[in-house]
């Protein structure tokens, strides 16, 4: 065990497509009002790809600006694991595709599914094999094009989602830096809380699947909503005790961007301050896997992340998956 090096994040990138939809744009396409969305979720705006753009179109700003801000050529890259459940294609990965875009020449490459906790997933899959020294450089992406997998006809999602990307660097980091401890739970009995029924194995395309909008996501908002203030406590407080810390000792918080009420109610319950969580929920709406890694680089842009600090990311999504993880930047 003694050989074991720490494995921490070198450098961080973001990217969201320049398209913006409005509340008042959603009030022209459902039965809403920027009142609701605002008081509700918090959201404000949200960035949309055009019809053009797919999920590594919008990760690879993201992953050039981490490889950039780490110092690290892309052919140093060993492997490329990207968290996404709005892949380019379901055939080949997504990784793949940005692997070969970058000229990440030397990297084995895959796709990840965790949903909205699919960053914290990746970073907690790599870092071991950086750790033991398979892996000396990676680059792990979190980034979905939801919007192409939103059904604007349903305002009880469409006001809630967006496109994002980010991205991050991991390598080995002096000993007492980096990743800390983690916690990783799944509960696949709430599968159809949140989830995509046609176009797969289960319900394969067909014209039924598209007349009944199969392809879009669907949600219990009500159930997820309770089950993601728990998750959110529960992962925070888990992760942090395997750290040997308490919520005293955060610095910045990181959360999955999904509504505000979400994040005001587990920061009064973790009596963690209003000032160390980095939210940008009101312009980017719920981006799934980007959310954390974009908010994460949104704290880099503004001179939030600190040598020593202690930095948590926590999320919680579709599967049912959540975590956390701490890390001491
Ligand atoms: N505009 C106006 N009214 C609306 C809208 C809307 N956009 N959406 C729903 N309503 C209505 C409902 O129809 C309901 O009306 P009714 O009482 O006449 O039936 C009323 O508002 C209240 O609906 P609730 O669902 O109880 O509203 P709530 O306060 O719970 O907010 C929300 C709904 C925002 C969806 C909330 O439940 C939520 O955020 N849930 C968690 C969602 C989440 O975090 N998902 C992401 C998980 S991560 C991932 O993997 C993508």
């Amino acid at each position: 065990m003694d050989t074991l090096v720490s494995v921490g994040i070198t450098g961080v990138g973001g990217y969201a497509p320049p398209g913006v939809l409005t509340n008042h744009d959603l009030e022209q396409m459902v039965e809403t009002s920027d009142e609701w969305i605002r008081t509700r979720s918090g959201i404000s705006n949200r960035h949309i790809a055009d019809a053009a753009t797919a999920t590594s179109d919008i990760a690879l700003p993201a992953a050039r600006q981490a490889l950039e801000r780490a110092g690290l050529a892309p052919d140093a890259l060993d492997i490329v694991v990207m968290a996404t459940f709005t892949p380019d294609y379901l055939l080949p990965a997504t990784a793949c595709t940005i692997q070969h875009a970058l000229g990440a020449t030397r990297a084995a490459a895959f796709d990840l599914a965790a949903a909205c906790s699919g960053f914290i997933y990746a970073i907690n899959v790599i870092a071991p094999s950086i750790a033991t020294g398979q892996f000396r450089n990676a680059l792990v992406i979190g980034a979905d094009t939801l919007s192409k997998v939103t059904d604007y006809t349903d305002r009880s999602t469409c006001v809630l989602f967006g496109d994002g990307a980010g991205a991050a660097v991991l390598q080995p980091v002096p000993a007492g830096r980096g990743l800390l401890a983690s916690y990783l739970r799944a509960d696949g009995g709430g599968c159809e809380m949140l989830y995509i029924p046609g176009g797969m194995t289960r319900k394969p395309a067909s014209h039924e699947t598209v007349d009944a909008r199969d392809h879009y996501v669907k949600m219990s908002g009500n159930e997820v909503f309770r089950f993601a203030v728990r998750a959110l406590e529960e992962a925070v407080l888990e992760a942090l005790s395997r750290a040997g810390l308490t919520a005293a000792d955060v610095d910045l918080i990181v959360p999955h961007q999904a509504n505000i009420r979400i994040i005001d109610g587990a920061a009064k319950r973790l009596g963690i301050p209003e000032d160390r969580w980095v939210i940008n929920l009101h312009e980017y709406g719920n981006t799934s896997g980007g959310s954390i890694p974009l908010a994460l680089n949104d704290a880099y842009e503004q001179g939030r992340l600190h040598e020593g600090d202690v930095v948590v990311f926590v999320a919680f999504g579709g599967g049912l998956t959540w975590g956390a993880s701490v890390l001491r930047w």
